[in-house]
């Protein structure tokens, strides 16, 4: 994959630009210094300061991945990402399902990850993510964020950071053992927490991810439970 950047100054959402401005070769990276409209996941919206972090999409068209795998590119990206942020960070990244980027108890990364599919094969698929660099604050009302600058105290080169994540993304892409690599950093795997679905609050263990992207958890009667996104909630 020879990625080619596109550096933009400003644009509502790096996913939409992707999506309805760039009629050309792929794969390629739209990058921009600031998003007037950044898009979270559901409803939400993406705050992230001018000029301070990464808030980029790549478009691929990944032929080799079937739509019904197509999990693989969350567990391939998340993984790229974890390792991208242990070469700045003395701590382990971790992965909060489905695909949230923690660094302990808080969000350092997020994704939006839009397919569009046509019959068994995914036509296009642009993957947005929003990475905390350099912000030393955040004033929105997301729960728990954090950057690279407050855990390190220090400033980081986001182009270096970028090219980085690049290398690490295409070698994921290939890698035969993406899914366990996903599972083995997965946040709260094998330990006993809240969480939260439309029945009320319960304790249960994280025990894995179906090959779907389902998660699979486990109460305290033995109950397996199994939930697609938005139908649970980790009370952190
Ligand atoms: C989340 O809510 O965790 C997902 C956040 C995804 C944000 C990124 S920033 C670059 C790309 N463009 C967008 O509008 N959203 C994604």
């Amino acid at each position: 994959m020879n990625f080619d950047i596109i550096h933009i100054e400003e644009t509502d959402s790096t996913n939409r630009w992707l999506k309805e401005c760039h009629k050309g070769v792929d794969p390629i990276v739209a990058w921009a210094e600031y998003q007037t409209a950044g898009k979270g996941c559901g409803s939400n919206s993406w705050e992230s300061e001018r000029g301070k972090n990464l808030t980029f999409s790549l478009l691929i068209h990944p032929e080799e991945i079937p739509a019904n795998e197509q999990f693989r590119i969350t567990e391939i990206t998340s993984v790229a990402l974890c390792e991208t942020l242990e070469r700045y960070l003395d701590e382990k990244a971790g992965i909060k399902w489905p695909n949230d980027i923690y660094v302990g108890d808080k969000k350092i990364c997020g994704m939006l990850i839009e397919n569009q599919l046509q019959g068994s094969k995914i036509k296009s698929c642009i993957i947005g993510i929003g990475l905390n660099v350099n912000q030393q604050q955040f004033l929105s009302d997301a729960p728990n964020p954090v950057s690279i600058l407050q855990l390190t105290g220090k400033e980081t080169d986001r182009k270096e950071l970028l090219s980085r994540f690049l290398s690490a993304f295409e070698e994921a892409y290939y890698r035969k053992t993406i899914s366990s690599a996903y599972r083995e950093r997965l946040f709260r795997r094998g330990k006993e927490s809240g969480y939260r679905d439309d029945t009320g609050d319960f304790t249960a263990t994280l025990t894995d991810v179906t090959p779907d992207g389902r998660l699979v958890l486990q109460d305290t009667n033995g109950q397996e439970r199994l939930y697609a996104f938005k139908e649970v909630q980790f009370i952190i």
